[in-house]
């Protein structure tokens, strides 16, 4: 058995509908260390929340196994706290609530009541929004909503965190105060994080170690780069640093060269507008604006399967 924190090994999976089967992943093994920070990233349809989804026990894998602390996954639990892109808080819950009902889940046994709410306000603490314990989520922002749903994840105290592209739907300045944020918390914490991303800039930035997925069907793994930067880390300064550049470039030669990937345009989208969808960086159909305004590569997004 592997002495990893958490372990991906041989995982495969197909999914079958009637006498329709797609391979999505092949051969999957990741091995992350307890404290580690991990993007995933690859192309839209690839198959990253699929391998997220295996890990929180959502999905069951074909074959392989995932061992976290020693015990095989196969099932949902909270040592395994999911944050999607759009939040997934109760609308008729308080943000105090929302937290508070996790929390008393999966705490309400091994602590006091007065314990439990010190717990729920310590989280919305971290993440900057004691101001807003009694607003709901419809009377605060997108950003707000996501860090909440980051709060209530760290607050079930999970062994890893699992975020599936958490901040795709926010704005580029949002984006930026939520990922130093988060890196803030990860430096204080020391968590365990596997992150989706469509981001090169975020997924620099952010982690230790970069996994990149080839495109479907039967997705593998095809590199998985270092990134060697001292923390705490300083996005304004990195920004001349050539060696932050460096990985940025080889995120970018991955995916836009070695997996590129040529998308069907649909004859209702005027050529230029289908030319300038695929001249990536810069941002694709799946950035704001203002993330191509920014500069910031996003990959781009595109429904449907591989
Ligand atoms: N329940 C399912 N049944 C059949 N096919 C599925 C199912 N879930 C996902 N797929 C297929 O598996 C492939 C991978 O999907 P997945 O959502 O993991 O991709 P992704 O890399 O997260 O994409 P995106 O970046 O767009 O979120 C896609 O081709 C998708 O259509
Ligand atoms: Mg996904």
């Amino acid at each position: 058995m592997s002495s990893h924190y958490l372990s991906i090994e041989n995982v495969e999976k197909t999914f079958e509908k009637g006498s329709v089967r797609s391979h999505v992943l092949s051969n999957i093994n990741l091995h992350i260390d307890q404290g580690e920070y991990i993007s995933i990233i690859g192309h839209s349809g690839c198959g990253k929340s699929t391998v997220l989804n295996i890990v929180a026990g959502l999905i069951e894998q074909s074959s392989g196994v995932v061992i976290l602390d020693r015990k095989e996954v196969n099932a949902p639990g909270p040592d395994r706290a999911l944050v999607f892109q759009n939040h997934s808080l109760l609308p008729w819950l308080t943000v105090y609530e929302n937290v508070a009902l996790a929390v008393n889940k999966v705490a309400g046994r091994s602590k006091t009541s007065v314990e439990r709410h010190e717990w729920v306000l310590y989280n919305l603490e971290l993440v900057n929004m004691l101001h807003a314990l009694h607003k709901r989520p419809s009377e605060i922002s997108g950003g707000m909503k996501q860090r909440v749903g980051i709060a209530r994840a760290l607050a079930m105290q999970p062994k890893v965190l699992l975020l599936d592209e958490p901040f795709g739907a926010l704005d580029a300045l949002t984006r930026a105060h939520l990922q130093d944020e988060v890196m803030r918390i990860h430096s204080n914490l020391k968590n365990t994080v596997m992150m989706i991303t469509h981001d090169v800039d975020e997924a620099v930035l952010l982690s230790d170690r970069i996994v990149m997925m080839t495109n479907g069907p039967s997705a593998s793994i095809g590199e998985i780069l270092s990134i060697d930067l001292p923390r705490p880390r300083d996005r304004i300064a990195l920004a001349d640093s050539p060696r932050y550049n460096h990985y940025r470039q080889e995120v970018l030669r991955f995916l836009y060269e070695k997996q590129r990937k040529l998308e069907h345009i649909s004859p209702k989208h005027p050529p230029s507008q289908a030319r300038s969808a695929q001249s990536l960086p810069g941002g694709g159909s799946g950035s704001s604006p203002s993330d191509a305004a920014a500069g910031v590569p996003v990959l781009q997004k595109v429904s449907g399967a591989s």
